[in-house]
This record gives structure tokens, C-alpha cells and sequence, in this order.
């Protein structure tokens, strides 16, 4: 294996959210399975006076609360000596002059540099541009990559606008915009499962396949995240990102090759088959919703305008539904529904693809209902990959019921990976595969841009869900037929129409 060019990782917004709950963790254990490059330094922007003693016993505490079992204190010792504080304030010339010192005129950290914007999007622009003023992103000495986190803008608009300030001072290939679904093994073992096996190429089109679904629902709300939350809502934090990457990998065609631009181009192209929704078709295309007080796991929960944080009269959405037609040869006339919700029944990712029906009901009497083969890719909690098909029930009635062909790949003994770990090196690496180009992203928002104005404009009212069911009964309204039902779980109860009930 090649080795990994030594290198330093600037992780501005080190005590936020993301770095305590994400990327120290993620970082801990590259460094404890001695998959970081020698010699790599970890340095952490922050605006608080801290000396590295008092960083590090932050940073305990991040791992504290992580491993809740504890974890290896001899790892720590050696991940200690990677770490370096820098205190600094984002818009201050002064503290860059600062960091420029550090970096350069010190031989403590490779020249390589790795800048982590685990920052407010509105704040990207500016970073950028200070450290270009700086001079700490030209490439003379050394790479100098930076990696963007979501949301990539606000809507096409700012997304634009942003990618204009970017390159200013980047050229596209020093910039890595991080989608971390795409780290996730089942995501890419879509890639794998399609491209690699012959046997579903033939079905995966239009005159087999009924519609697809993409969910990401979570029990959990918005914690101590409304400042961003209620500006952004489930559109933009998961269905513009997330949710519309996986609709790529279900929906794009074979790549040429396996590398970043190929695969980039096919996912570009995909996105600029989905149909357009004109503003007055808004509502029969998308659908919103806020949680409202409920019960989850026995115990009272509280709704979206009574958490620490949220506007008093806040329409954010919790909940976003949306129905695509992706307008190609494979895919013209099959609808994808797309859902994402807070403070749901339960917590899990998974596309769900539904099969036609046979064309003629040969078993069962005219009364059985008909039950579709489906596929289903479980994404989280468990990655695994279903098959629904008919069999003969016992006995000798030529009746039918389903069974699942459950192939879980997850071997015994497959340690829990973290998507941020090998995302993380691939950027050190210099590997774009698993990172979303500028096209890709302004393709995205193009899809959801129509929604947001619109919604924009309705800020008196919002459906509610209450806190721990499958969200609004008005959601059933997207699906083009009443046979069509959202499937909330992997396993076959959850393919009955009953399971609708929240
Ligand atoms: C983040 C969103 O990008 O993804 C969060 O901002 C969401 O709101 C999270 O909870 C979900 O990611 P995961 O990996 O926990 O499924």
C-alpha cells in the first residue's frame, strides 16, 4: 500500500457539535489503529484562550462521552502528542498571520495541510478567504486541501455564491465537499451491488420497477443544534444532501470507470434528469411537517417550538417528503419518494425498491391481495440487503405468502466503522471519489430550490406529527396510487399496507 504523505489537519470548529460527536472520535481511532500518516499533526482553531494541556483535557472529555465503556488510555498518551491548539478568531487577520507562523515557520508540522471547516456554512466564505489573504492555501509547499461540510449553501442562489468566493482562492481540486452518507459501507455497497453483479442489471429499470422509496428517519430531535436547525429544516439538512446522493447511486447509469469523475459525470447526469417541479406544483411534489409534543421510549417528549433555542412561532420543518421523476429512458414514469424525519418512531436509513405486480394473478383466490417483490438495502441501524420474493405455503392449497432472502453481509467480528475515518483519509489520499462535486451540488439544489421558495412564502402554518410515529398522515397524499405505501421496516410486516398505521 502506498504511504500516506505526512500531513497536518486544521479542524476549525474543534469544540463544536460535529468535531466532539464526529471527527476527534473518528480521528482517535484512525491514530489507534496506526492508520494515520507518521508525523501527522492535528492542530484545533479555536476562539478560546486554551493552552494544548487544557485541549487535551477537552478532548478527553469528547472521548469520555463517546465510549461510554472508556477506552484505551495508552492510545490517548500517543494521540496526545498529534494534538496542538491554536487560539484564534475566525474573521481576525491577525490570528491567520498567526496560524501562518505556526505552519510554516516551525518544522513540528508536515506542509501538507488538511483545513476542516466543522464550522456554520455561513462561516466557510470567510475562513476561506482569510486564509487565502493569508497565503495559507497556495500549494508551493506542499498540498493544501480543505474540506467543506454541509449544507453546501442555502439554496442555489448562495451555493453559487459561495462556489464563486471559493475559487478565488482554490482550484476544484483542493476542495473536498464531504457528504458523509457517501462514507457509509451499505452506501457504497450500492455501488458494489449493482455494478458488480449481473443478475439484477436487466430489473433495475422502469418496466420492473414500481417505485422507489429513500428514508432516513431518527427518534432523536434536534438537541442542542436549533441555531442551525430552525434556519436550515429537513430539506436542507438531509434531503438536499443525504437523501438526494443515494437517489444518484440508485438511479445513475454504469460509470466507465471507478474513478472520481466518472463516477461524478453519472451522478451528474441523473440529477439532471430529475424533472423540474414548477412552483404551483410545490404541493403535490412535497410534503412538511413539525414534530409536536409525543412519547418516545415510554417517556414524554417535548415538540419542536418548546425546544431550548427554536423560534416561537417557527414553521422549520422537522419532516420533508418529496416525490421525484427522474425523466430518462431507464426511469421515465417511476416515481422515487424521498422522507426524512425527527422524532420518529424509530431510527434507520434504508431504499426500499418495490417490484411490479405479476401480470396475472395465477395463485391465491381474485380477494388475496397481490404482494410485490421487493428489494431492500438497510443502511442503518443494521446494513444488510433483502429480497422479498413469493413462495408455496404448506399444505395443499396452491396458496402463496412471502419470504425473505436475507443476505446480511456484516461478518462476525466487523468492528463498527465510522463513514468520517475513511472519508478522512481520503482526503488524504487526494481521492475525490466519495466527494460531491460543485455540479453535483448545484443540480441538487436546483431540484429542491422550487420547494424552498415556496415554503418560504407559507410561514403561518405547518403540519404536525406527534413526537415518536412515522410522521403526518397527509404525506400519503405524494404516492400516485393507492397501492403504494410507505415501508417503515426491513422486516415483512412492515411491506403490509396495515403497517401504515402511526
Ligand atoms: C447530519 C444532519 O448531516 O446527518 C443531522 O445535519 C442528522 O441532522 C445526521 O442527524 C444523520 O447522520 P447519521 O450518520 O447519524 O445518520
Amino acid at each position: 500500500m502506498k504511504k500516506l504523505d505526512p500531513c497536518t489537519i486544521v479542524i476549525f470548529g474543534a469544540t463544536g457539535n460535529l468535531s466532539r460527536l464526529k471527527l476527534m472520535p473518528a480521528l482517535f481511532r484512525l491514530d489507534s489503529e496506526d492508520r494515520l500518516p507518521e508525523g501527522a499533526k492535528i492542530l484545533a482553531f479555536g476562539r478560546r484562550p486554551w493552552n494544548k494541556q487544557q485541549w487535551l483535557e477537552e478532548v478527553a472529555k469528547m472521548l469520555a462521552a463517546k465510549y461510554k465503556n472508556g477506552y484505551d488510555q495508552a492510545a490517548f498518551e500517543s494521540f496526545s502528542e498529534k494534538l496542538e491548539y491554536h487560539e484564534g478568531d475566525l474573521t481576525d487577520a491577525a490570528s491567520y498571520a498567526g496560524l501562518h507562523e505556526k505552519l510554516c515557520q516551525s518544522d513540528v508540522f508536515p506542509r501538507n495541510v488538511l483545513y476542516y471547516m466543522s464550522i456554520s456554512p455561513s462561516e466557510f466564505g470567510t475562513v476561506i478567504e482569510k486564509l487565502g489573504e493569508a497565503k495559507l492555501l497556495d500549494e508551493k509547499h506542499g498540498w493544501h486541501r480543505v474540506v467543506i461540510e454541509k449544507p453546501f449553501g442555502y439554496d442555489l442562489l448562495s451555493a453559487q455564491t459561495l462556489q464563486n468566493s471559493l475559487t478565488r482562492h482554490l482550484s476544484e481540486n483542493q476542495i473536498y465537499r464531504i457528504d458523509h452518507y457517501l462514507g457509509k459501507a451499505t452506501v457504497r455497497n450500492v455501488l458494489v451491488f449493482r455494478f458488480a453483479n449481473l443478475l439484477l442489471e436487466p430489473l433495475w429499470h422502469r418496466n420492473y420497477i414500481d417505485h422507489v422509496q429513500i428514508t432516513h428517519s431518527e427518534t432523536l430531535g434536534i438537541g442542542g443544534r436549533a441555531a442551525y436547525y430552525d434556519n436550515s429544516g429537513a430539506l436542507r439538512d438531509m434531503l438536499q444532501s443525504h437523501l438526494m446522493q443515494l437517489l444518484t447511486l440508485v438511479a445513475m447509469e454504469p460509470p466507465v470507470g471507478m474513478d472520481a469523475e466518472s463516477l461524478r459525470d453519472e451522478k451528474v447526469k441523473a440529477l439532471k434528469s430529475i424533472r423540474p417541479i414548477p412552483q404551483n406544483a410545490v404541493h403535490a411534489h412535497a410534503f412538511r411537517a413539525q414534530y409536536a409534543a409525543g412519547h418516545q421510549g415510554g417517556k414524554s417528549v417535548p415538540g419542536y417550538l418548546e425546544e431550548d433555542g427554536v423560534a416561537h412561532e417557527s414553521a422549520t420543518e422537522t419532516y420533508a417528503a418529496l416525490k421525484l421523476y427522474i425523466d430518462n429512458w431507464r426511469w421515465k414514469g417511476v416515481p422515487f419518494y424521498l422522507r426524512t424525519g425527527k422524532r420518529m418512531a424509530e431510527s434507520s436509513s434504508q431504499i426500499s425498491i418495490r417490484f411490479k405486480h405479476p401480470p396475472q394473478q395465477l395463485f391465491g383466490s381474485k380477494m388475496d391481495s397481490l404482494k410485490p417483490n421487493w428489494i431492500l438495502l438497510g443502511i442503518q441501524p443494521h446494513d444488510c440487503l433483502t429480497m422479498e420474493i413469493q413462495v408455496k405455503e404448506h399444505g395443499t392449497a396452491m396458496k402463496t405468502r412471502v419470504i425473505s432472502l436475507d443476505a446480511t453481509y456484516h461478518e462476525e467480528g466487523d468492528g463498527p466503522s465510522d463513514a468520517y475515518e475513511d472519508l478522512i483519509l481520503d482526503v488524504i489520499k487526494g481521492d475525490h471519489s466519495l466527494f460531491l462535486r460543485y455540479d453535483e451540488v448545484e443540480w441538487a439544489w436546483r431540484v429542491v430550490d422550487p420547494i424552498l421558495k415556496v415554503w418560504s412564502m407559507e410561514r403561518d402554518f405547518i403540519n404536525t406529527y406527534p413526537a415518536g410515529t412515522w410522521g403526518p398522515r397527509g404525506t400519503y397524499r405524494l404516492f400516485d396510487r393507492e397501492d403504494q405505501f410507505w415501508r417503515h421496516s426491513m422486516s415483512i410486516e412492515g411491506s403490509d399496507v396495515s403497517s401504515e398505521a402511526f
